[in-house]
């Protein structure tokens, strides 16, 4: 399967949105990450329903929605109606899971699960069948540009045997936090099939295009 690169707009340049979604794009992304923080989940506060919205008509890429956000199931209606293609709800914010992941499917959304990186893979285990994706947070949530947490290569394949154990190879098993080209070959070869990427996307180092392509290369080397 090849490895999919969703850039995180968390890392973009706010005043210029639209634009540089179209620039990833048109230089291969394959998902658009979006990154929704309501500074009590975690200590950020970022964008909501009507930026979605917004963001819609601009891209034909999946919007794969990250909810980090207390009570999900308050505003899993209005995601979908904006236009999230995913909606990744966190197991720690979430006491009724089964409940919450039938409602975001039942409204026509792929549904994923994820956890902070201290919350044992253990808490997934009666949810896997029931989800199209699985997020590893290789960061503690909140921010961009932070360091990969090093023992998540490490719960990437405890979570890839999980799966494949269970028959479940259609679940996509994102990674998301501290991914650049330094570690992206690492994380794709413990089972990622996913990449969140943010600021090594964004970044006044080098262009959307230049980012994308520097990773491509090393999670499919030129054979
Ligand atoms: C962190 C977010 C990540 C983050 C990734 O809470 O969920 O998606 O934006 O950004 P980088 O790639 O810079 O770690
Ligand atoms: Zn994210």
């Amino acid at each position: 399967m090849s490895i999919k690169i969703a850039p995180s707009i968390l890392s973009a340049d706010f005043a210029r949105l639209g634009e540089q979604m179209a620039e990833a794009e048109a230089a291969g992304a394959d998902w658009i990450h979006v990154d929704v923080m309501d500074g009590h989940f975690v200590p950020n506060l970022t964008i909501g329903p009507p930026v979605v919205r917004s963001l819609r008509p601009v891209t034909n890429l999946p919007l794969d929605v990250h909810l980090m956000i207390e009570s999900p199931e308050r505003l899993i209606p209005d995601f979908a109606r904006a236009g999230a293609d995913r909606l990744t709800i966190h197991v720690e914010a979430c006491p009724h899971l089964d409940r919450t992941i039938r409602q975001i499917r039942e409204l026509g959304v792929m549904a994923g699960v994820t956890l902070n990186p201290a919350t044992p893979l253990s808490a997934l285990e009666e949810i896997l069948p029931e989800v199209d994706l699985v997020l590893i947070l290789s960061v503690n949530p909140g921010f961009g540009g932070q360091e990969y947490l090093a023992h998540s290569t490490d719960r990437i394949g405890r979570l890839r045997r999980m799966l494949d154990s269970r028959g479940l190879e259609r679940v996509e098993l994102e990674v998301d936090g501290g991914i650049g080209p330094q570690n992206a070959a690492e994380v794709a070869a413990a089972g990622a099939t996913v990449l969140v990427v943010g600021s090594a996307v964004f970044n006044q180092e080098a262009s959307i295009a230049a980012n994308l392509t520097a990773l491509r290369e090393r999670v499919h080397p030129a054979s």
